[in-house]
C-alpha cells in the first residue's frame, strides 16, 4: 500500500486491510510457552480469563475468541519474535545509535498505550454481560487478545533496545495522558479511544513511509502489525461507544482532548522521529487536522 498518512483514516483502513495477505498459520514455537519476564512499563494488567490463565503468548494464541486471519497473523508475528538472535538483529544490525534510541522511546510510549489497553479492554469485557451484546462482547474480546500480544512484543523488542535518558519523563507524560483520557462514563471513555487509536495509526504511518524506517526491519514489521490491528480497533470501538449510547456528532470533541494530549506527549521526542526520516510538525497537523473537518461543518468524521 502507498503509506500516505495524508490520506483520510477510512482511505488507509481500507489500504490497510487490502494490503494484508492471509498468513499460512505457522507451529508455536517453545519460548512461546514461557510466562513472560517484563515487568509492567506503566500500567500492570490482570490475567487473560482463558482457561489456564496462562500469561504466556501461547495460551493467549490457544484462546478460542480469536477471528482465524487474525489468529494466523499473531501467530506468525510471535514465532517471529520468538527467535531472541533474529529479533535482536533485526533491531540492532546496522542501525545507528541514534535511531536505536529513536525506536526506543516510540516503542516506550507504544507499551503504555498496549498496557493500558489491555486493562480497558479486559474490564470492559466483565462488566458488560456477555449475552446483552454478543456480537459487541466478542470484539472486545478479540481486540483484548491482540493487545496482550502487541504488549508482549513490544516488550520483547524493547528488552533488545538501549534505554534512552529521558525514558522516565516519557512514562510520565504517556501515564499522564492515559489517565487524562479516562471518563468514568464508559461511552464517553470509548470514543475517546477511538480518538488516540486513530491516532497511533496516523502515527505509525508516518513511520512506515519513512525509508530508514523500513531499513529497520524488526521495528517496521512489528509496527506494521500493531497499526493492521488498531486500524480495527478504532471501527470497534466507535461501535461500542455509540452501542453504550454516545452521540456519534460528539467524537469531535473526543478528538479534541485525545490528539491534543498525544501532540503535547510527542512533541519532547520530536527529535526522534526526525532521527527516523518523519517530519514531525507534518505528523502533528496531521493528528490535529480533524479540526478542519469540524471547522468546514463536516457531519461525518474525516480521520
Ligand atoms: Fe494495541
Ligand atoms: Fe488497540
Amino acid at each position: 500500500m502507498r503509506d500516505d498518512f495524508e490520506a483520510s483514516f477510512s482511505d488507509q483502513l481500507a489500504a490497510i486491510e487490502a494490503e494484508a495477505a492471509p498468513v499460512a498459520p505457522t507451529a508455536v514455537s517453545a519460548r512461546l510457552l514461557e510466562t513472560p519476564d517484563f515487568a509492567p512499563f506503566c500500567f500492570a494488567y490482570p490475567a487473560p480469563d482463558s482457561a489456564s490463565q496462562a500469561q504466556h503468548p501461547a495460551a493467549l494464541l490457544a484462546d478460542l475468541t480469536w477471528n482465524a486471519g487474525s489468529h494466523a497473523r499473531a501467530t506468525s508475528m510471535l514465532s517471529a519474535y520468538a527467535d531472541d538472535v533474529a529479533t535482536r538483529d533485526s533491531l540492532l544490525l546496522g542501525v545507528d545509535d541514534e535511531s536505536q534510541l529513536a525506536v526506543a522511546r516510540i516503542l516506550a510510549i507504544l507499551v503504555c498505550a498496549e498496557e493500558s489497553a489491555v486493562n480497558v479492554f479486559h474490564h470492559e469485557c466483565h462488566r458488560i454481560p456477555a449475552e446483552q451484546v454478543v456480537a459487541d462482547h466478542q470484539a472486545l474480546r478479540e481486540i483484548e487478545a491482540e493487545e496482550r500480544v502487541h504488549a508482549w512484543l513490544i516488550h520483547a523488542a524493547r528488552s533488545h533496545l538501549p534505554v534512552p535518558d529521558d525514558i522516565d519523563a516519557i512514562r510520565r507524560r504517556t501515564r499522564r495522558l492515559f489517565m487524562r483520557v479516562a471518563s468514568r462514563e464508559v461511552a464517553t471513555h470509548f470514543a475517546r479511544l477511538t480518538g488516540l487509536d486513530s491516532g497511533v495509526c496516523i502515527s505509525l504511518s508516518a513511520l512506515l513511509g519513512s525509508s530508514r524506517v523500513n531499513k529497520i526491519d524488526g521495528f517496521a514489521r512489528l509496527i506494521k502489525h500493531i497499526r493492521r490491528d488498531e486500524a480495527t480497533h478504532v471501527k470497534k470501538s466507535r461501535d461500542h461507544a455509540v452501542n453504550l449510547g454516545f452521540n456519534p456528532d460528539q467524537f469531535h470533541e473526543c478528538y479534541d482532548l485525545t490528539r491534543s494530549g498525544m501532540v503535547g506527549m510527542l512533541e519532547p521526542i520530536a527529535g526522534s522521529f526526525e532521527t527516523l526520516g518523519v517530519d514531525p510538525d507534518r505528523l502533528f497537523k496531521r493528528l490535529m487536522r480533524f479540526q478542519e473537518s469540524r471547522l468546514a461543518g463536516e457531519a461525518a468524521l474525516a480521520d
